[in-house]
């Protein structure tokens, strides 16, 4: 159905369009000038070493847990209320995953959370910046330094920092995305900027983005010749296309990130008197947000068929919503994978109660207006309806 107000929409202006132009005059179209020019640019922004650009998100997370080398039987322990690319990632590479919970406040996990789930066979955590929103990374590292002290867990835990809905965020006036031992951006164009599609690994450690590198490209080491395949690779290169589109893209980020903000503001004002509405909070002590999307939540009498009921009459009124995210420990898929999960109270009651509203940096206060007004009406027609 075609949405009046869509959830997500790109921003595309002349100058992105004449980047990607000027691309195309030229016979470099994959691993040319601009891959380069792009993963500097991302350096530059996030304070990184090293970049190295993928095809995707998911791309990249799954090129970072590769990299990291981690022993058969390891355990991953990562928030269920996520996005699904990371258990299609860890399905795919082998370790076990092990769920996490989330504060209801942030939508983020805690170092609390992480640090009771740690085991002797944990060997990575990936903590994710939900929705933009600054999840405490600095406090995991250092709750997983004081186990490793106390000799908990035998392994060392390597840290992968999902900031793939987080381009923009900040933690303890660092950038998301650096505080780990690897970190991720994602592109796809419903995101605060946008390649079409494509993501990034960022990292401070050489080994590992010499690694990435080589597995990006079809497991090719550039000290070997072209012919000499050294490693079980993938074809997650990105274009020179792509990455032109987000070199133009970049340069908006502050921008960016000020009009979501000032959209955020503009939904909590508007939504403030409606009873049965949890906001999301409109800043972190923490850090920065940058938003991905904003999230309102439907008070604890609603139930999963109640939101979508309420989704459902939004959309007949051509208002698009999320239902972000399906919780992963419910996940079908793990039935068939022989993995074990506990109940998760926080996530499952989140998320048969979240709707994303519609957020893109050319929203309109009119359009915001229209968005409220309707989800207000309709949390009015299913209390009349009950
Ligand atoms: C937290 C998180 N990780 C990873 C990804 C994967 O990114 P992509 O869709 O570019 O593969 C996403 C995508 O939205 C995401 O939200």
């Amino acid at each position: 159905m075609k949405m009046r107000i869509p959830l997500a929409k790109p921003e595309i202006t002349d100058a992105d369009r004449e980047a990607v132009m000027e691309v195309l005059r030229t016979p470099n179209l994959s691993s040319g000038p601009k891959v380069q020019e792009f993963e500097q640019a991302i350096c530059d922004y996030a304070g990184s070493k090293h970049a190295v650009a993928v095809n995707s998100g998911t791309s990249a997370l799954q090129i970072a847990v590769r990299s990291l080398g981690l022993d058969a039987g390891a355990e991953v322990i990562l928030p269920s209320f996520t996005f699904s690319a990371l258990l299609n990632v860890i399905l795919q590479e082998g370790p076990r995953p092990k769920f996490v919970d989330i504060d209801p406040e942030s939508y983020n996990t805690t170092p609390e959370l992480i640090a009771a789930a740690i085991t002797e066979d944990t060997q990575l955590v990936i903590a994710v910046h939900t929705f933009g929103i600054p999840a405490d990374v600095p406090g995991i590292i250092s709750a997983i330094s004081s186990l490793s002290r106390a000799g908990r867990p035998r392994h060392t835990i390597q840290v992968i920092e999902d900031a793939c809905e987080a381009l923009g965020t900040e933690v303890e006036g660092r950038k998301a995305g650096i505080l780990g031992d690897a970190g991720l951006f994602a592109f796809y164009p419903n995101k605060q900027i946008t390649t079409g599609e494509g993501g990034v690994l960022v990292t401070s450690d050489e080994r590992l983005a010499r690694q990435a590198r080589i597995l990006r490209n079809q497991g090719r080491d550039p000290t070997l010749s072209w012919e000499d395949h050294a490693e079980i690779g993938f074809s997650y290169r990105l274009s020179d296309m792509n990455c032109a589109l987000g070199i133009s893209q970049l340069k908006r980020l502050e921008y960016v990130t000020e009009k979501r903000q000032h959209l955020a503001e503009s939904y909590d004002r508007r939504l403030q008197g409606i009873a049965d509405l949890v906001r999301p909070p409109l800043s972190s002590v923490i850090g920065r947000i940058s938003w991905f999307l904003y999230p309102v939540r439907l008070s604890d009498r609603f139930t999963r068929a109640d939101r979508d009921w309420i989704c459902d009459s939004l959309a007949s009124e051509g208002i698009a919503t999320g239902r972000y995210f399906a919780p992963l420990h419910r996940q079908p898929v793990l039935r068939n994978c022989g993995v074990t999960t506990t109940e998760l109270p926080n996530t499952e009651s989140v998320a048969d109660r979240v709707i994303a509203l519609p957020f893109f940096n050319e929203l309109t206060e009119a359009e915001v207006e229209q968005v409220c007004s309707e989800l207000e009406d309709s949390i009015h027609k299913w209390l009349r309806k009950t």
